[in-house]
């Protein structure tokens, strides 16, 4: 099993509770000022050491009012020992000395500022909005430019991403009372999981008393949430539907027969962007991309690093579950609109356009508007996941077939699954929120052996993908173990699934691959490869034969 190596020298993060917890704060200045507002924030019991006519306005005001437990001296250790913490921030370094030592001695956690081998714990540059706490550490190394950082990450948040925890908080809590029990844990995380993933910031921050009941009534009819939500979508501001492109462009009805449109010399071109690493796009994708495209209109999954390579005009799906009908009616519309004014329009799908990438609908409805698109091939992640995760989808005497299925229908609908078959490879798109179910389906209802080797390929392709195998019994469980799904990830079943997996390695793990060195991850290929090939192509180059 793939077992990260431990990097020493960082600092433990943790955000600690000191609700009612005493803190000492020693000195008088800007600094102590400082804490003493962060620990008040904390909710902690505050005292504050330092003799008066040296206190700042803001230390003199909080004495005023109450809110610390003044002692108008420096030092005093016979309270020492009941604090859970304490801050030492003055210029005297023989005080902040026995200070530093006293407490170590005690066992008392103290921060001593500007002395970091006087402190038990460094500060770390803080951002917050409500319950969101940004924190930043440079370990003490540069703490003006941890400010910096903070500052850059706060302004590229969302305005309103503090009130939306806040009310994804206390959706979790409403969850919790309605749909108690240990058996509901997995369906209440799934569901909130969905919610937290798809929806906008936006949305999120505007759920009130009444849009939360809604969603609790759709989570009681429906665990997977697609329908709930989809019930109180707000319609799109007709601003974010057009955006850039102008709304005054005619979008001809559907209604209209072919004949009687005279499109702009527009172009539209549908192109398959691969499984996640720019490396597997084919030369074709990777030009019309760079070169051809004025509008790229993109899948919500396809990877940012492929999204990097775009230099036009960008627009991403919003198909988060419930809206996706309306995410795809909205890009029709788009790309019409931007061919009508003679742009060359990119409609960028993961992996390949027609397998399960809604592409012969696009071109029956581009056809029917008077335009007939590009198709540019990807490669599937249905192909692609399995081998890179060391899995081979055939293999003599083992399975002389495979088979790749959605385990998903229309709208999150059921669909009839497959019977088993002991030489058949499977491969599940889209399964993998509904993993119980399938699961129990299949050995259930279809008789697949409980013990036939299984795996989740997850985000494959991607510097961070992830292999779970486990026999079709346990899948679930190591799913579980390793904290949940990260999307996209499809499930192979099928006695070929272990045929490559090294003698030594357990039925059941996690890790990047199933054991296998795999040699056409791109850290591999891009260490092999004279530096002169450009960095986005190289996947697609193939001097030392291993493609
Ligand atoms: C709507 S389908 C699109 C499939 C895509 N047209 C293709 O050819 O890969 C989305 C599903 O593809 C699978 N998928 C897409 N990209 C993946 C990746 N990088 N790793 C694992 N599974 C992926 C997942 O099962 C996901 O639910």
């Amino acid at each position: 099993m793939d077992v990260p190596r431990a990097q020493g020298g960082a600092s433990l993060l943790i955000s600690w509770r000191c609700e009612q917890k005493r803190v000492l704060v020693v000195g008088t200045g800007h600094v102590a000022a400082s804490r003493v507002l962060t620990a008040l924030e904390a909710d902690a019991l505050v005292t504050l050491y330092g003799p008066r006519q040296y206190l700042c306005h803001e230390l003199t005001v909080r004495v005023e009012r109450g809110e610390v437990e003044y002692m108008d001296t420096w030092y005093d250790d016979s309270r020492l020992a009941s604090f859970d913490l304490v801050f030492s921030c003055h210029h005297d370094e023989s005080l902040s000395e026995t200070i530093a030592a006293d407490c170590r001695r005690l066992r008392v956690p103290i921060n001593t500022a500007d002395r970091p081998t006087l402190c038990d714990f460094y500060m770390t540059s803080t951002y917050r909005d409500q319950s969101l706490q940004v924190a930043v550490s440079t370990i003490c190394e540069a703490s003006k430019l941890a400010n910096r950082v903070k500052r850059h990450i706060a302004t590229s948040l969302p305005a309103n991403l503090g009130e939306a925890i806040g009310r994804v908080g206390s959706l979790r809590r409403r969850l919790r009372q309605e749909d108690s029990g240990d058996e509901a844990v997995a369906r209440r995380m799934k569901w909130l999981a969905q919610i937290c993933e798809y929806w906008s910031l936006d949305q999120l921050a505007k759920l009130d008393d009444i849009a939360i009941e809604q969603l609790l009534k759709g989570y009681r009819e429906d665990d997977e949430g697609y329908h709930s939500m989809q019930s109180f979508l707000e319609p799109l501001p007709p601003s974010e539907l057009v955006s850039t492109l102008a709304s005054s462009a005619i979008i001809p009805s559907s209604h209209t027969p072919p004949t009687s449109i005279s499109p702009q010399p527009g172009k539209i071109i549908l192109c398959g962007s691969g499984p996640g690493d720019p490396s597997y796009l084919t030369m074709a994708a990777y030009d019309a991309i760079t070169k051809e495209a004025d509008l790229v209109l993109a899948d919500k999954i396809v990877p940012q690093e492929i999204l990097q390579l775009v230099k036009c005009e960008l627009r991403i799906a919003r198909k988060f579950p419930g809206n996706t009908e309306r995410a795809q009616n909205e890009f029709n519309r788009m790309a019409l609109e931007a061919a009508n004014q003679g742009k060359t329009v990119l409609r960028l799908k993961q992996g390949d356009p027609y397998l399960f990438g809604r592409g012969a609908e696009e071109v029956l409805f581009f056809r029917q508007h008077g335009y007939e698109p590009i198709v540019l091939a990807g490669l599937t992640s249905a192909m692609a996941a399995p081998l890179l995760a060391g899995i081979s989808v055939t293999h003599r005497n083992t399975a002389s077939q495979c088979l790749i299925t959605t385990a998903t229908g229309k709208q999150g609908s059921r669909i009839a699954l497959p019977q088993y078959s002991s030489t058949r490879t499977d491969i599940f798109l889209m399964s993998i929120h509904r993993l119980n179910d399938l699961v129990q389906e299949l050995t259930e209802q279809h008789s697949y052996p409980p013990d036939i080797p299984t795996a989740i390929i997850e985000r494959a392709g991607c510097v961070d993908q992830r292999c779970i195998w486990a026999p079709l019994n346990g899948i679930v469980q190591e799913l579980e173990r390793c904290g949940g799904s990260l999307p996209p990830g499809l499930l192979v079943v099928g006695w070929s699934v272990g045929v490559l997996r090294p003698v030594d390695l357990p039925v059941s793990g996690v890790g990047a691959t199933m054991g296998a060195v795999n040699p056409s991850r791109r850290e591999n290929i891009s260490n092999t490869l004279p530096k002169a090939v450009p960095d986005q192509l190289l996947g697609l180059h193939d001097p030392h034969g291993l493609w």
